[in-house]
């Protein structure tokens, strides 16, 4: 080879070289834009959304709105249609920041969630003293005809009963089932399915990962379809911590609960970066933690994450919605709970004033290394 001809291959290797770097720092700086959103990104996989609070919801919080509008194409409200806030006496109901937050969901074309029908918890006080099964019936019907009938055709999916269950997968003995047993549940999936029958009908809980929790989910549903009435979907709440729980546990959840014909959802994602009393000391949840307030070891990350542990936050991410992709065909929606870190309710539970990072945009909403780890995985 002539030394004009090495030379000319030189640079014709250096030229394509330079190139392919170009097209690296391209697509880098692609991932990277904002042109690209959540809801865009996953959009032939499943819903991306957000659980909003009263100011987004009476658009008032203005920067959370833009974000909202520009990453999501379905919003859950995170307090605003509990039972105490929407039906506090037995006689009024109050729907004002509800008929927002679904004129919201309207306006920008959301799948708009409702949650929840039946809860034992944030329960108006005159639910709590009812004691004969008669009324209990009245009552719920009242609840839930009242609700579903006003938001027919409009919201489109309806976390009927939250957190019936224990860990073990029995019931739980709330005053729902005090009075009725497990009849609650079938009641409740009968009347929002006649009250709208467009609408989607799911059982919501936290935990769902658990082998023993799932089987009581396995058996909830079961029956249900064995008394012929609708459900389409079981929603996992997912709020969960950098260790746990393991993919393995969710994936088998969510074969279990596709196995029985119907969609699976992440409701309430969330992934907290700090460490819970339980974790140190395996004490029970019901402890009371006021103890660990001011104790800088439970606020680790009082500014912001620490480099290792916002690497530590993306992979966790990138795992979980990784194997999401993998079981997209049985998953509806993933949702996040909540907007950005500050909104979290992971700053005041379990111990109050601190400081957490559970979501994908930091307190200023801008995108994490978690979010772009995230939407990476549709570069791939
Ligand atoms: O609105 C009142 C305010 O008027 C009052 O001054 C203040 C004083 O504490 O409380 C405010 O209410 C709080 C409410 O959130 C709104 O911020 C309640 O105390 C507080 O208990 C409530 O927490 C909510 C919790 O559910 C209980 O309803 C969280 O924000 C909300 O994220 C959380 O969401 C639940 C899901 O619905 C079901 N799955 C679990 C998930 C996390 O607990």
């Amino acid at each position: 080879m002539t030394h004009r001809i090495k030379k000319i291959l030189l640079v014709s290797a250096l030229i394509l070289w330079v190139s392919s770097c170009k097209n690296e720092v391209k697509e880098i700086s692609n991932t990277q834009s904002k042109d690209t959103s959540l809801k865009d990104a996953f959009k032939s996989d499943f819903l991306i959304g957000a659980a909003l609070n009263k100011s987004q919801i009476e658009e008032k919080d203005t920067l959370s709105i833009n974000l909202i509008e520009r990453e999501f194409n379905t919003i859950s409200p995170e307090n605003e249609m509990k039972w105490e806030q929407i039906h506090p006496q037995k006689d009024t109901f109050y729907f004002d920041v509800a008929d927002k937050y679904v004129a919201l969901g309207e306006k920008n074309n959301m799948h708009v969630v409702g949650h929840t029908l039946i809860w034992h918890s944030q329960l108006a006080p005159w639910m709590q003293d009812v004691k004969d099964s008669l009324t209990m019936v009245k009552n719920i019907e009242h609840h839930i005809n009242t609700i579903v009938k006003r938001y027919k055709g409009k919201i489109d999916t309806w976390d009927v009963v939250n957190e019936a269950l224990n860990e073990d997968g029995s019931f739980r003995t709330s005053n729902f089932y005090k009075v009725m047993g497990d009849n609650f549940i079938s009641l409740a999936f009968k009347l929002a399915a006649e009250a709208d029958p467009d609408a989607k009908l799911v059982y919501n809980d936290y935990n769902l990962w658990k082998p023993e929790k799932r089987g009581g989910v396995v058996r909830l549903v079961k029956d249900l379809q064995a008394q012929g009435l609708k459900i389409d979907g079981v929603g996992m709440q997912a709020h969960w911590s950098l260790e746990g729980p393991s993919l393995k546990d969710i994936e088998n959840s969510i074969l279990a609960y596709a196995a029985l014909g119907v969609k699976v959802s992440f409701t309430e994602l969330d992934i907290t970066a700090l460490p819970n009393p339980w974790d140190l000391d395996g004490a029970a949840v019901e402890q009371n933690y006021e103890q660990y307030e001011n104790d800088p070891k439970m606020n680790p990350y009082p500014e912001k994450l620490s480099v290792a542990a916002a690497t530590q936050m993306a992979n966790r991410y990138e795992a979980i919605f990784k194997l999401f992709l993998k079981h997209k065909d049985k998953i509806d929606r993933v949702t996040f709970w909540g907007v950005n870190d500050g909104q979290s309710w992971l700053n005041y539970w379990p111990i109050s004033g601190r400081t957490n990072h559970p979501l994908l945009f930091d307190r200023d909403f801008n995108p994490k290394k978690a979010y772009y780890n995230v939407l990476a995985l549709k570069n791939k």
